[in-house]
Formats: C-alpha cells, sequence, structure tokens
C-alpha cells in the first residue's frame, strides 16, 4: 500500500507528494508545527489525508507537551488546534478531525484525566481516523465500482486517490474497485494545472498499480469527450454542501459541464466527513487562494512575464445539478441531495 502517511515512534513520516514521481522521499515531522508547515506546504494534501494529519499532529503536541495535567495542557491544546486549523481553508475535513480531537480532550479535561492518559487518548483517536478513513475507502469503492461501465475510459481531475487519504482512494478507490470486479477501465487523468496532482500523483500511484492510465491537458477533455472516449467521470471533493454542491480542485467545474453536455456521468465520491451540512450551499464554502507562484513558475523556471496579473483559486464549486450521484461509505446519494443527505445522515445517526 502507498504510504501516504503513518505514525512512527519519531513523529509522522510523509511521503513527499511534492518530490513525487521522480523522487521517492519521505519528510519525518516531529511536533505539531512542523505537521502544519507539511499540510502547508503540500507534502501531504488531499482532504481526507489532511484531515488525520492534523490529528496526529494534535497528538504529536500533546506527546511533546511538558504539561503534567490535561488542565495545565488546555491553553497549548486551544493553541495547537488552531494552528492546525489555520494551515488551509476549503477541506472541511480538517476541522471535522480538529473538532473531534477536541471531543475527546473536552472529557478528558473534565475528568481530570493525567497528561499520560491525554497522550494515549488523542493518538488512539488519531490511529481510529486512520483506520476509519481506509474503511470508508474501501466501502465507498465497492459502491461506486458497480456504477463504473464495464469497460471505456473514465476521466478523473486532481488525484483523490490513496495519496488523497490514508489508503486506497476516494475517486481512485471507485476505478480500483471497479478493476477488481474485472472491469476494463482506462483511466484519463486531467494533468491538473497549477500543482499537477493529476499528471504527477494520480498516474504514479494508478501506474504503480498497473491500471491503464493516459494523462492529458486539462483542456483536452471536451474533444475526448465528444469523441466517445470517456464513459464515465469521478472526481473527489473537498467539501459537501448541504444542497450537494462541492468544492474540488480547481477545473472539476469545467469537466462537470463538459459532462453534462456530453450525456456523461459524473460521480462525486467522498467519505461522510467531507460532508458539512452546516454550510447550506456552495456559495458558502471558502476557497482558498494559492500563492501566485505556483501559476508563474514551473520545476523552478518561469513561465510568465514579470508583473502579470495572476489569479490562483486552489478549488472550485460544482453546482448539484451537475452531479449524477455522490458515493459515500453510507451509500449512493441522488438529487435532490439536500434530501438524501438529510436522510442518510438520519439513518445512520
Ligand atoms: O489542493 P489539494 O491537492 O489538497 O486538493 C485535493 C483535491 O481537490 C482532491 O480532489 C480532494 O481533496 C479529494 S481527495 C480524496
Amino acid at each position: 500500500m502507498i504510504p501516504t502517511l503513518a505514525w512512527t515512534p519519531e513523529g509522522v513520516r510523509f511521503i513527499d507528494q511534492t518530490k513525487l514521481p521522480l523522487e521517492e522521499s519521505y519528510v519525518l515531522a516531529t511536533d505539531y508545527e512542523q505537521v502544519a508547515d507539511v499540510i502547508i506546504t503540500m507534502v501531504v494534501r488531499g482532504a481526507p489525508a489532511i484531515g488525520v494529519s492534523a490529528a496526529y499532529g494534535i497528538a504529536l503536541g500533546a506527546l511533546r507537551s511538558k504539561a503534567d495535567s490535561a488542565e495545565r495542557f488546555a491553553p497549548e491544546f486551544d493553541k495547537i488546534w488552531a494552528r492546525l486549523a489555520g494551515t488551509r481553508p476549503t477541506a472541511v475535513n480538517l476541522f471535522w478531525a480538529i473538532d473531534r480531537m477536541k471531543r475527546v480532550f473536552a472529557t478528558l479535561l473534565s475528568s481530570g484525566a493525567t497528561m499520560k492518559t491525554v497522550q494515549d487518548k488523542l493518538l488512539s483517536e488519531g490511529h481510529a481516523m486512520y483506520e476509519e478513513d481506509i474503511a470508508a475507502c474501501k466501502t465507498m469503492g465497492a459502491f461506486g465500482g458497480a456504477l463504473l461501465p464495464d469497460e471505456g475510459g473514465v476521466l478523473t481531475h486532481c488525484n483523490a486517490g490513496a495519496l488523497a487519504t490514508c489508503g486506497y482512494g476516494t475517486a481512485l478507490g471507485v476505478i480500483r474497485s471497479a478493476v477488481e470486479l474485472g472491469k476494463h477501465i482506462h483511466v484519463y487523468a486531467d494533468e491538473t494545472r497549477p500543482f499537477l496532482q493529476g499528471a504527477r500523483l494520480t498516474a504514479w500511484e494508478l501506474m504503480a498499480d498497473g491500471i491503464p492510465t493516459t494523462v492529458i491537458c486539462d483542456n483536452m477533455a471536451a474533444s475526448l469527450m465528444r469523441a466517445g472516449k470517456i464513459k464515465a467521470v469521478v472526481v473527489g471533493a473537498d467539501r459537501i454542501a448541504a444542497n450537494g454542491d462541492f468544492a474540488n480542485k480547481i477545473g472539476t467545474y469545467n469537466v462537470a459541464i463538459l459532462a453534462k453536455e456530453h450525456g456523461i456521468p459524473f460521480y462525486c465520491a467522498a467519505p461522510w466527513s467531507t460532508i458539512d451540512t452546516a454550510t447550506a450551499t456552495g456559495e458558502a464554502i471558502p476557497i482558498e487562494e494559492r500563492a501566485a507562484k505556483e501559476v508563474t513558475h514551473h520545476g523552478g523556471k518561469q513561465l510568465t512575464p514579470h508583473g502579470v496579473g495572476i489569479c490562483n483559486p486552489a478549488f472550485d464549486v460544482t453546482p448539484a445539478k451537475y452531479v449524477s450521484a455522490i458515493i459515500t461509505e453510507r451509500g449512493v446519494l441522488r438529487a435532490p441531495y439536500a434530501e438524501s443527505l438529510k436522510q442518510m445522515e438520519l439513518v445512520a445517526g
């Protein structure tokens, strides 16, 4: 399995996603500040992976603390989660994971727990999230794999794979599952400017699994669709609003419109931790703006003239009307999403 992130006795070990696919190297974060840096610099990225990284960051913060009780650790705990919460604004999994750690800590605080108990419980919550994430990917993979065609091209955008999760992936988990079912899928991976998650990461991990993959530039999808090469689209999500609108990597919205125009099913695969029913519609989802340099430069080389205006939103919002189904570990949701999301939340509790 691809070692996206792993807890070790020294700290959290991350595969350095800024170096892939040419170099397979690792970064060890030994304190929570380093975990925050690793998230900001996108050594680790992808909504579920960011969430679990933050949880482990909080556990590391507790392990490195000199406090001797939950009570004395409380001010530090607030500083730690606030630092991690300030890293990236769009993926709700980050805030979901931090809230979960806050709930664990609140119980420990009210019971007057020792620091040893705080450390143990926060770390075991991090481990639980890690395991649950892989299990959710496998389950949503099974639900989604059944929806994909028996053969043909499937387009994906960005990387919603093992590298964006603790393993297996969301959108790529759906593809992996379809392949395991014996379907003859050929993946078309949008290169995904400017960070090139598709060209670098999706291509790398699918090739490692021997799944036939072709990288295309982001502006090639329409003509491939018109040529009949794409039978379905499957993407991940960073935050799904209560009405089914969802944020995902910039360019996802373009693909959704193209899929609708060509009558191609467009699926969004995400764990329940990506669903944010407190956000009514996609318009309220905060969109991260990243450094201009990601657009102006590539591989250390400048591509654009000095001083030109640059716009670099990392995500866009796809309105629910373009989504054929949302695939989660709780099941496959169909429109109207406001109702199906609410119903599924009530059923699962
Ligand atoms: O900026 P990134 O690389 O963190 O963006 C990642 C995406 O947009 C993914 O598609 C999304 O997080 C889903 S990952 C299972």
